[in-house]
Parts: C-alpha cells; structure tokens; sequence
C-alpha cells in the first residue's frame, strides 16, 4: 500500500488511488505487500529510475531487470538487486521473474537501434514478459503503454514503425495471458515534477496531454495489490 507520506506529498496519486477503490475494491491491499519483489523492466529508464526510487522509498524489495548490469548499477546503485535479461529473450525473463511476486514494466523501442524497434520491445518483449510471469506465477504486472494507441493515424505512427500500433497488440498479449493486469496509459512524458494538478477523468482514448514520469511511477505503485486495479486499463 503507498504510504501515507507519498499520500500527502501527492495528492493527485491519492485521488488516483481512491478511485481504485471505488471501482470495485473489496478490501485494501495488506501492508505485508510492502516487504515483495516487485521485478521493474526498463529501470535504467527515466519512468523505470522514478519506479526503482519510489517503490525503495515504500519498502518494497526490488529486482531491475537490465540489460547492461554495470551500466546499470552506475545509474541506480547497489541497495537492489539485479536480473541481466533482455525482453527480447523469453527465457532470461523467466529466470528474472523467480520469486517476485509483481512486475512493473516502463520499457519502451529505441528508435536508435533498428534491433530493438516497436514490433521486437513494445510488442513482442511485452508478450515474452507476460509469457514469463505466467510460467512464474506472477501475483500483479503493471505495464507501462502509451495514450494513442487505438488510434492507427497517430502521427507517432508515423514518425515511428507504428510505434502506438504495436504498443496495442503488446497490451492485447498482456491482456489475453491470464496474467493479472494493470495497464497505464500517460500521455507525453516529462521529467519536470508533477506539482498539484487536477484529475480529469474521461473515456475513450483521447489524451493529449502531458505527464511528469514521476507521477506514472506513483500511480503504478499504488496500483500493485488493489483488487479495483486488477484488469483494467486506466
Ligand atoms: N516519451 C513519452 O513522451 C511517452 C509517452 C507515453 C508513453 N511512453 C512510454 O512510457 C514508457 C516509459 O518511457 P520512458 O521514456 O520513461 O522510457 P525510456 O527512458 O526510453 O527507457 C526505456 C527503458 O527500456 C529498456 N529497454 C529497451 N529495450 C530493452 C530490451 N530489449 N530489453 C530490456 N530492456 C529494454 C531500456 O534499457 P537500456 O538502458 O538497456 O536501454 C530503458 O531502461 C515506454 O513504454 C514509453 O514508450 C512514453
């Protein structure tokens, strides 16, 4: 459960973390959550260092799956542990996932390397990773996607291999595994902090808007063991 201090410093999330409630909540997630292992894929990443600081700051235990682990280390330090595994590779995400008891993903392509595009990451690495936590019994994955994605005439599609294309069939492979699931979908991502905004909740996928990567860490926490949360994309 996020903790009261995260509560008061935003209190955006705790709205957020309300209406998980009301959406069909029978009972609060047990504080024993705060001492699992949640695995964080793409924690070298700017949602994944907010992710790997704020679930330390609650008291869980984390695993960052990377892939270049001194590189990594660098970045995040050594109070958590490391998996080396690359989504592309479903065994090394099996071997990652032993254990943990959720996963949070904020991986994403890399328009920098025709080997790692939208097809091989944002879809075909979301499907291996929700193989995998369904071979290891994962309790919870949060998956980081995007606004836009059912819309084919985004103009990223465009710009980028139909990035928000496969980012949906990556959502429908984590949606048809059987694995339980949150799905998060941010519009525009920026690293300046969130400050006190207000909550428009709508429906239908027609965000043009702009969030702090810290605030889709937070959300994504406080999603982890709430019954409201489970199977839904927000
Ligand atoms: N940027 C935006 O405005 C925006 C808007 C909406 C949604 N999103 C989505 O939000 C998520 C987080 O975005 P972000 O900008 O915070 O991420 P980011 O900084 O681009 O980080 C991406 C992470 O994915 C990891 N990764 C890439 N390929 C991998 C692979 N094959 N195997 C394992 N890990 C891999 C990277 O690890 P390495 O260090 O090894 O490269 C890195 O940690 C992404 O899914 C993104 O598409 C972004």
């Amino acid at each position: 459960m996020i903790r009261a201090a995260s509560l008061a410093r935003w209190p955006s999330v705790f709205t957020f973390l309300a209406f998980f409630v009301i959406a069909g909540c029978s009972s609060m997630g047990t504080a024993d959550a705060e001492s699992r292992v949640v695995l964080v894929a793409g924690a070298t990443g700017g949602t994944g260092r907010a992710l790997v600081n704020n679930l330390t700051a609650d008291g869980y235990t984390v695993r960052a799956l990377v892939r270049d682990e001194k590189k990594a280390r660098a970045v995040l330090g050594d109070s958590i542990s490391y998996a080396v595994g690359d989504v592309r590779n479903v065994d090394t995400l099996v071997s990652a996932m032993q254990g943990a008891t959720y996963v949070i993903s904020a991986i994403g392509s890399t328009r920098a390397d025709p080997s790692n595009n939208p097809e091989a990451v944002d879809y075909a690495g979301v499907r291996n990773m929700a193989t995998a936590a369904e071979r290891t019994g994962i309790r919870q994955f949060v998956l980081v996607s995007s606004s836009g994605v059912t819309q084919k005439d985004h103009f990223l599609n465009k710009a980028f291999d139909n990035v928000l294309i496969w980012k949906l069939k990556g959502e429908d492979a984590l949606r048809d595994s059987g694995v339980p699931y949150t799905i998060v979908r941010p519009g525009g991502l920026v690293n300046t902090p969130g400050g006190e905004q207000a909550l428009v909740f709508a429906q239908g996928d027609t965000s043009t808007g702009r969030i702090s990567r810290e605030y889709v860490s937070l959300i994504c926490i406080a999603a982890l063991n709430q019954p409201g949360a489970i199977n839904r994309t927000f």
